[in-house]
């Protein structure tokens, strides 16, 4: 008998614990006792629940427990592959903890995690190394006296009437003005009817996965990109939904892959149209027709669009809202955290009238409300021309250090077997390194941080844990100078990586 066809006992055996701990229970132990050995594919999603007839989201949430204690890893567009045991070994203490937490394993953030654990680490060893780990915006890039003169006009105006509890969520109308004529600009045609505020791209992620995980009442799956947003996929997650990667390239999501996983059963997807993270592509408006064709043979499906970046962007604005066959089951949201101020804790969306009180809903056993003397100092801020001037400075400026940052890492690295993308398919902070084979990124970034920078490994961007070939570097947090030096000893450490398999400090 098939170790696959073995697992329906496992499955049938009632214990008590849900069918999913069941059966991955089983495959650990098959894996563990060398039954299924390293390097095979389990089967697809869809054969495994046609076998042991259960859900695909059963099976799905079977391989994201394997992948959370690293016995396997999902590889896109290939399946699930058994890691070797050191890998498994690697994230023993992750399903240790697992194991004694209430929560369940799809829940707990493991990319939050293990990008704080390299950053502590490797900070508490190289004490003055410079941060280009993290993704914040260079905060002397913020519009300080804009935004401080925004506050004045906001405050300077509050009356009492303003401080009470409000009687609707609809944006302020000192915000809603400005916004129109801002999305008018990028040819998304809204009335303030369809506007909805909150105070982040994040609260709006959160919100979206508990009004799918109400509407769908069982655990929804959405399509993300991959590699992607890591805190959407931890949010996402931790409310309780499940994950499908999409990969992309310089243009976007591929369209046939994400075919495959809205027939999989994929109920929502998510898009980054401008500055991806982490790697700083954008979509082009062909490839956006090539998706909206998709998505409209997809029904049922729901549409959310995080352009996170786009004051400070150079890429042209444009939502899968204009699309007639699409609108009822679009969120576009505009978050002005990173481009203006991360402090600014307000986001602005656009959604049709059920999907926009479905999110209402959801804000109001939130936190109620997002402040109106936030929303009006966002309002005034945008309402004069200052702000977009200071934002072509900081375009301009993040546009300059990543042209010296890839200069500097082409010239140095070619030949090397490290993929670098073309300067003029990029946007935003970041650079997103891919390494040779044998390569590790946690080895580079411990080398780097020798050199005196902390770079971030690509691990947590991804859906499943194990892939150990790529960095996010912050290029738009330093000077010039700085992105130099910074550059000159990435290079260093991805030379020395690939010469010297042994790890000082990130081995036990
Ligand atoms: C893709 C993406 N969306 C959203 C955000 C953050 O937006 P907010 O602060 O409004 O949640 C980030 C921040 O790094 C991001 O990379």
């Amino acid at each position: 008998m098939e170790i696959w066809d073995r697992l329906l006992d496992n499955r049938d055996t009632d214990d008590g614990r849900p069918v999913y701990e069941r059966i991955a229970d089983a495959i650990a132990a098959a894996i563990d006792s060398g039954d299924v050995a390293p390097g095979v594919r389990l089967p697809t999603v869809r054969e495994l629940s046609r076998r042991l007839n259960v859900s695909s989201t059963t099976v799905m949430s079977v391989y994201n427990r394997l992948g959370e204690k690293g016995m396997v890893r999902g590889e896109t567009g290939r399946g699930t592959f058994v890691n070797p045991p050191a890998q498994a070994e690697r994230h023993r203490p992750l399903g240790r903890a697992a194991a004694q937490s209430r929560v369940p394993v799809n829940r707990r953030a493991w990319r939050r995690r293990l990008l704080a654990q390299s950053e502590s680490r490797l900070q508490h060893a190289f004490p003055t190394a410079v941060d280009l780990m993290r993704g914040s915006p260079d905060r002397a890039l913020y519009p300080l006296t804009e935004l401080k003169r925004a506050y004045r006009a906001a405050v300077g105006k509050t009356t009492a009437h303003d401080l009470e509890y409000p009687r609707h969520l609809d944006l302020d109308p000192v915000l809603a003005e400005p916004i129109l004529a801002i999305l008018d600009r990028d040819e998304i045609s809204a009335t303030s009817e369809q506007l909805l505020v909150m105070n982040s791209s994040q609260q709006f992620l959160q919100l979206f996965a508990h009004m799918l995980m109400d509407q769908a009442g069982d655990e929804p799956v959405i399509a993300v990109e991959e590699p992607g947003y890591q805190t959407a996929m931890d949010t996402f997650e931790h409310a309780g939904c499940l994950l499908l990667g999409v990969p992309i390239d310089q243009h976007g999501m591929n369209p046939a892959a994400l075919d495959d996983a809205l027939n999989r059963g994929a109920s929502a997807v998510l898009f980054t149209p401008r500055v991806q993270s982490p790697t700083g592509t954008s979509w082009s408006s062909a490839r956006r027709r090539q998706l909206a064709d998709v998505l409209a043979q997809h029904p049922d499906v729901k549409i959310f669009e995080d352009d996170h970046f786009a004051e400070a962007s150079a890429r042209p604005g444009g939502s899968l809202y204009s699309d007639r066959r699409l609108r009822g089951r679009v969120v576009y949201v505009r978050s002005f955290a990173k481009s203006i101020a991360p402090d600014l804790r307000v986001a602005v969306g656009v959604a049709d009238p059920s999907v926009r009180s479905a999110l209402n809903v959801q804000k109001s056993f939130a936190d109620g409300w997002t402040s109106r003397i936030g929303q009006r100092t966002l309002g005034h801020l945008l309402a004069g021309d200052d702000v977009f001037q200071a934002m072509d400075r900081t375009r301009a400026a993040y546009a300059e250090r990543r042209a010296v940052m890839l200069d500097a890492l082409t010239s140095r690295l070619a030949g090397s077997g490290v993929t670098l993308p073309e300067a003029s398919d990029i946007d935003g902070l970041h650079v997103w390194l891919t390494l040779p084979v044998g390569c590790s990124a946690d080895q580079v970034a411990e080398y780097a941080a020798q050199r005196g920078f902390l770079v971030a490994p690509g691990e947590p961007f991804y859906v499943q844990p194990g892939n150990e070939s790529h960095l996010r570097v912050n290029a738009g947090a330093a000077v010039p100078d700085l992105i130099r030096e910074a550059s000159s000893a990435l290079a260093d450490a991805v030379e020395r990586a690939a010469s010297s398999p042994v790890s000082a400090v990130l081995t036990p």
